[in-house]
């Protein structure tokens, strides 16, 4: 039986890899979600050749994977690849596929032994969207087992609740504010009482930034990964950002209000609990406060002891994936 374990993140931006190396310490590797593929012929090669980045050469293609691919698509006027969409594999990029697995090869590395496990994280079941999680899992495991992996799947936001509420014994709730969708898992004593996704999320608030300010989408982006503080915006551009990080927020909340309304046999939590944040969209300054400002406008079904952010945002998935790995291989 293998004993060697890693953790993964398989988000639609990002994909994270955690490990414990051999002096027992935690590593973790983040890599951009994305890839380029080029037709090979001699214009292409000598590019290749002169900008130094690394490719991989499949039939008659050659794909430049991760940040690297950004840096070539604007040299070369093209668009990346993304494998994923709105939080899960696209089934519009099928073709994208042996990619994915070289993808997953660059942020893991190879099993230090034959079959090491790997917990990867998975959404949970949708409120408002329509995807079929099975051939998103089983595309991810067939790709982890192509590279020698055995692979198990892992709730997202009780991934974040494994790393950051492990001083609560594992009570209270978890978010993984992503790209494509929010991850929530309320979790009693390391068992989800509670979890769900939805696909109000960083892109979401692009697109809708985007439309109202009528301008394109990666201006919207810019303009939110800035450096802006929601809690104080400063102008129309700023403004838009925080009314709909705001709306999100509280879409977020009513959910997990509702799904508490009509989940059956839900622990009662006699002693408030954490809510601890997670993913690059937790990442903008006053995320917090407007998170504790739209507690206050809903009847919460539990009572909040902190909110917060977890200590390393965008690992929290991947470190929990790991976490959760070696509590059950030990
Ligand atoms: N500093 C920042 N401020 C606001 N949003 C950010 C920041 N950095 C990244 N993001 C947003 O975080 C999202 C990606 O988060 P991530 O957790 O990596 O997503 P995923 O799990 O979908 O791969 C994107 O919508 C991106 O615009
Ligand atoms: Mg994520």
């Amino acid at each position: 039986m293998p004993r060697l374990v890693k953790g993964l993140d398989v988000g639609t931006m990002n994909l994270v890899g955690a490990l414990v190396d051999d002096s027992g310490e935690t590593k973790v590797k983040l890599m951009r979600h994305t890839f380029l593929d080029i037709d090979i012929n001699p214009f292409t090669k000598n590019m290749l050749t002169q900008t130094k980045v690394k490719y991989v050469e499949i039939g008659k293609k050659v794909y430049v994977l991760g940040d690297a691919a950004f840096e070539l698509a604007n040299i070369m006027n093209k668009t990346v690849r993304r494998p994923m969409q709105d939080g899960v594999i696209s089934p519009n990029e099928a073709d994208a596929l042996p990619v994915f697995a070289l993808l997953l090869e660059a942020v893991l590395g190879k099993p230090r032994e034959k079959g090491e496990i790997v917990y990867y994280s998975i959404p949970a079941d949708p409120v408002d969207a329509n995807f079929n999680i099975v051939y998103h899992s089983s595309i991810i495991e067939g790709a982890l087992k192509n590279i020698g992996y055995t692979s198990k799947p892992m709730n997202e936001g009780h991934a974040v609740v494994f790393s950051s509420l492990a001083d609560k014994d594992f009570t209270g709730i978890g978010i993984s504010c992503g790209g494509g969708m929010f991850n929530v898992c309320v979790s009693y004593k390391s068992i989800p009482a509670v979890s769900f996704s939805t696909s109000r999320a960083g892109d979401w608030i692009d697109k809708n930034v985007a439309q109202v300010l009528g301008i394109k989408v990666n201006r919207a982006t810019a303009i939110k990964e800035k450096g802006i503080d929601i809690a104080k915006p400063k102008s129309r551009e700023e403004e838009a950002v925080c009314i709909y990080y705001r709306n999100l927020i509280n879409y977020t909340l009513n959910n997990i209000v509702e799904k508490f309304k009509r989940a059956e046999n839900t622990p009662s939590f006699p002693d408030p609990v954490d809510i601890v944040c997670a993913g690059g969209t937790s990442l903008i300054k006053g995320f917090v406060d407007v998170f504790k400002d739209e507690l206050k406008k809903v009847e919460f079904p539990i009572p909040i002891n902190d909110v917060r952010l977890a200590d390393d945002p965008l690992y929290a998935t991947a470190k929990g994936c790991l976490l959760a790995g070696l509590a059950e291989a030990s």
